[in-house]
C-alpha cells in the first residue's frame, strides 16, 4: 500500500478517455489513498459520477452550487489534498487553468489548491499540436504543474500521433513515485533472503526447517514502503509476497547463495532473515530410498556460508544485516557471528522468548552492533520490521 493515507483529488474531465480514470481511481485506492474525485459538468458525458463513487468510496463533485442553495467547498477540498490530478485533461480545462479562468468547480479547486498538481492531457492529435494548447502546456509547466503525457499511438479519432491519455498503471506509478521521493530509502536497493530452504535427500523427501518466511516478507515490505527497491531470494514460503517486491524464488541454500550473490553487489544493503540448512546431504539419491534397514545414516555436507560470503563481498557503503536463533549463549555467539562475518549488524532472536521464532505474528528481538546491545519488547513481525528498517536508514547515513 504506497499510498496510504494520502488525500489525492483526482480530476476528471469531457475527453473520451475518461472512461480511463474509473481505472486510474480503482488503482489509488488499492495502494491505499483517500481518493475523492471532481468531475466536470462535460466528463458526466462519457462516465458516470455513480461509478466514480462507488470506486473512491466518496460522493463525487460535480458543482459549486448545490441544488438545495448550498456549495461545493473548493478551498476545504483545494487544502485537503496531498495531490491533484486532473486525468484526462481536456484542452478546456487546460486553457482555464492556464488563463485562471473559474467556470466548473474542478477550476476553482484548481485554483485553490496548495497541493502539487498533476496533469494528464488527452485529446485528439491536431487539439494538441495548436499552438494554443502547446502554448498553455508550457504555462502550466513553467508554474510548476507536473505534465504527464500525454502519449502517442491511435486515438479515438482515428488518428495516430500524440494526445492519447497516459494508461492508468501508468499514471499511478507517477503519482507513487512522486511521494516516493520524499521516503527516507527512495534510490536505495535492499536484497532480502526468506523462508526455508530444502535440501533434497532422494526425489520425495528433503531436509528443511519450520520458517515460514513471514519476517523477511514484512522486513521486505518496510523496506518497499520506506522508498527501496527490494529483491527477495525466498525458499518456498507461506505467505504472498505484495506487489512490487522483485522475487527470486529458490529451494536450496546453494541456489539461495547463486541467486543473492548475483544480486548483492549492486544492493545498497542485504537483509538476511533466511532459515538456511547449514547442512545437505552429501549426494541425493536418484531414486526413492526404500524402508529396509532398521538405521538409516544420511552423510551430510556444510553448505556455503551465504552471510560470510557476503560479508567478505560487502564495499564500505553497503548495509549487511543479518539474523541469529540461538537457544543458549545468545549474545555472546551472536557477537562473535557479526565479526566473523563482517556484519553491520545482528538480528538476536531466541527461540527461550514466548512469541519469538517460527510461524508466529510476533518477535522479540534485540540488536546486536559494534558496541551495541539493544533490547526490544515482544512486537508484531511488522512492528519489529519497522525498527530493523529505521536502524538500516541510520547505518547508512552513518
Ligand atoms: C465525443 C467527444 C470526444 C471528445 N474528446 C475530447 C478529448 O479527448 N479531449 C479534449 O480536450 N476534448 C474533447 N472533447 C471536447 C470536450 O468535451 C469539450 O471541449 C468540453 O467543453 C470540455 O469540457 P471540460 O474541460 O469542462 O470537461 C470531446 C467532445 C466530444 C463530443
Amino acid at each position: 500500500m504506497r499510498l496510504s493515507g494520502k488525500h489525492i483529488l483526482l480530476g476528471i474531465t469531457g475527453s473520451i478517455s475518461a472512461y480511463k480514470a474509473a481505472d486510474l481511481c480503482r488503482l489509488l485506492v488499492k495502494e491505499g489513498a483517500d481518493v475523492r474525485v471532481i468531475m466536470t459538468p462535460a466528463a458526466t458525458g462519457f462516465i458516470s459520477p455513480l461509478t466514480l463513487s462507488v470506486l473512491s468510496k466518496n460522493p463525487v463533485g460535480l458543482h459549486m452550487i448545490l441544488p438545495d442553495d448550498t456549495w461545493n467547498n473548493h478551498v476545504e477540498l483545494g487544502l485537503w489534498a496531498d495531490l491533484m490530478i486532473v486525468a484526462p485533461a481536456s484542452a478546456n480545462t487546460m486553457a482555464h487553468f492556464a488563463t485562471g479562468t473559474c467556470e466548473s468547480l474542478l477550476d476553482a479547486v484548481y485554483l485553490s489548491a496548495r497541493c502539487p498538481v498533476m496533469i494528464a492531457p488527452a485529446m485528439d492529435h491536431d487539439m494538441f499540436l495548436h499552438d494554443a494548447t502547446q502554448e498553455n502546456l508550457v504555462a502550466l509547466r513553467d508554474r510548476g504543474n507536473i505534465i504527464v503525457g500525454p502519449a502517442s499511438g491511435e486515438l479515438a479519432s482515428g488518428l495516430i500521433g500524440e494526445g492519447r491519455l497516459v494508461e492508468p498503471q501508468e499514471i499511478a506509478n507517477a503519482v507513487i513515485d512522486f511521494f516516493k521521493k520524499d521516503l527516507p530509502l527512495n534510490g536505495t536497493s535492499f536484497l532480502v533472503t526468506a523462508g526455508p530452504t530444502r535440501e533434497p535427500i532422494d526425489p520425495v523427501r528433503f531436509i528443511s526447517n519450520h520458517s515460514t518466511g513471514k519476517m523477511g516478507v514484512a522486513i521486505a515490505n518496510a523496506l518497499f514502503d520506506a522508498g527501496a527497491d527490494v529483491t527477495l531470494v525466498a525458499g518456498p514460503l507461506q505467505i504472498d509476497i505484495p506487489k512490487g517486491i522483485k522475487h527470486i524464488p529458490v529451494s536450496t541454500a546453494a541456489q539461495m547463495f547463486e541467486a543473492a550473490k548475483s544480486v548483492f553487489a549492486s544492493q545498497s544493503g542485504a537483509v538476511l532473515t533466511a532459515a538456511v540448512a547449514d547442512y545437505t546431504p552429501e549426494t541425493v539419491a536418484t531414486d526413492k530410498v526404500k524402508k529396509k534397514e532398521a538405521q538409516w545414516t544420511l552423510p551430510l555436507v556444510k553448505t556455503v556460508d551465504i552471510a560470510e560470503e557476503l560479508g567478505k563481498m560487502k564495499s564500505p557503503k553497503q548495509v549487511l544485516v543479518g539474523f541469529a536463533l540461538e537457544t543458549s549463549n545468545e549474545i555472546a555467539n551472536a557477537q562473535a557471528k557479526l565479526k566473523k562475518k563482517n556484519l553491520d549488524l545482528i538480528v538476536l532472536n531466541s527461540l527461550k522468548d514466548e512469541g519469538a521464532g517460527f510461524g508466529t505474528d510476533t518477535n522479540k528481538i534485540t540488536f546486536i552492533g559494534d558496541n551495541l546491545i539493544q533490547e526490544f519488547p515482544l512486537k508484531s513481525k511488522v512492528g519489529v520490521a519497522g525498527d530493523i528498517v529505521a536502524k538500516i536508514i541510520q547505518l547508512l547515513h552513518a
